[in-house]
């Protein structure tokens, strides 16, 4: 597809927020991106127009049946000015998995990269450049076809909006207390869990509201069927270090193939640091934390990054990993190196950065 992106200018511009006033995903930019689908036209009419509300007819698809994907991804700022995205190849490559689970015709990759690096370009000076922040892009694509009937919609609109953000921890790196969750189940074998689809999210509030009832900050969730297997926590994807090796579940179509797992397992490799993917249960966990061979635990998203866990409770066990380690762990070593080839203050090995 060879389409020129039209772009539509608005004299209007917002406020910038202050750095300390960020949050995560509270504020929008003064443009986003929109391309429409049509079974006639196929995706078309690429553009970068004013942020604005939409207007649809209450019947369309996605209000109803949930046909919904989206990605998240960050651009960043170096001190010499220059914008840096973090592998957004991978994101677009990966919306394209997610429209092809969810019956979603699928995006020219090209043509969508291209719209998010020239709709940061134009974005750019909203990109804020304190310790901890970045502009987070938000790519999404919604079923458009006003229709009742259940089937796959035969419209849809894919757009792109902006939002400047701080951490997504107003801590960054404290530890986090985590709930296993042994009754609600995010994902199953032939199921979504794979592909970034809203429902996924939608499902998973209930068992986040009981772990934050129970006083943690967010849930492990174990696999759907057995409720033996870890899968995910909250949104991200987990790393255990037991005994020196690191290790995090292999993706079995149920989990989140995430690009910062993909990224931390690669920089785990090319720092001859131990690591595997494999299918590991809540037992063994314990059964190394029994030993005193767990040595950490930690999440890995784009929002966050990284994200220590301090404390695993499930059932009657309370598995209090951060206890007594000052700071001095894989995680921060990690967090550090991937936040500093992001924001251009590290070499880059890997050609992560465009
Ligand atoms: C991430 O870790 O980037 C996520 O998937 C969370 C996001 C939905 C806010």
């Amino acid at each position: 597809m060879n389409q020129v992106i039209e772009l539509i200018k608005t004299d209007v511009k917002k406020e910038k927020p202050a750095a300390n006033a960020l949050g995560f995903g509270k504020h929008f930019t003064d443009y986003m991106f929109v391309m429409d689908y049509n079974q006639e036209d196929g995706w078309h009419h690429p553009r970068i127009t004013p942020y604005a509300p939409l207007v649809l007819d209450p019947s369309v698809m996605v209000f109803h049946y949930g046909q919904a994907i989206f990605e998240g991804l960050k651009a960043y700022r170096t001190k010499d000015g220059r914008v840096l995205l973090f592998r957004p190849e991978k994101n677009v490559a990966r919306l394209n998995l997610s429209c092809q689970r969810m019956s979603i015709p699928q995006i020219d990759e090209e043509i969508v990269l291209d719209a998010i690096k020239q709709l940061v370009e134009i974005e750019k000076d909203w990109i804020p450049n304190e310790e901890g922040t970045s502009l987070y892009i938000r790519p999404f694509i919604i079923a458009t076809e006003p229709s009742l009937g259940v089937h796959p919609s035969r419209e849809y609109k894919l757009m792109v909006i902006l939002s400047p953000v701080g951490s997504y921890y107003s801590d960054q790196l404290k530890p986090v207390r985590i709930y296993v969750e042994d009754e609600y189940v995010r994902a199953v074998p032939g199921g979504v869990g794979f592909v970034k689809t809203s429902g996924n999210y939608a499902a998973s509030l209930k068992a986040q509201e009981k772990a934050e009832l129970l006083g943690y900050d967010q849930v492990l969730w174990l696999d759907g069927v057995e409720r033996k297997y870890i899968e995910e926590v909250g949104s991200m994807n987990i790393f255990f270090k037991i005994n020196g090796e690191v290790v995090t579940p292999k993706l079995n179509g149920s989990i989140l193939g995430g690009i910062t797992r993909d990224s931390v397992i690669e920089l785990l490799k090319h720092w001859n640091i131990p690591v595997k993917e494999a299918k590991i249960s809540i037992d063994e966990i314990n059964q190394a934390f029994q030993k005193g061979e767990l040595e950490e635990v930690f999440g890995t998203g784009t929002a966050a990054v990284i994200s220590p866990v301090g404390e695993l409770k499930w059932k009657d066990t309370t598995m209090n990993i951060s206890k007594g380690n000052n700071g001095n762990t894989l995680a921060n070593r990690i967090y550090e190196e991937i936040t500093s080839i992001q924001l251009g203050k590290a070499e880059d090995p890997f050609n992560w950065t465009i």
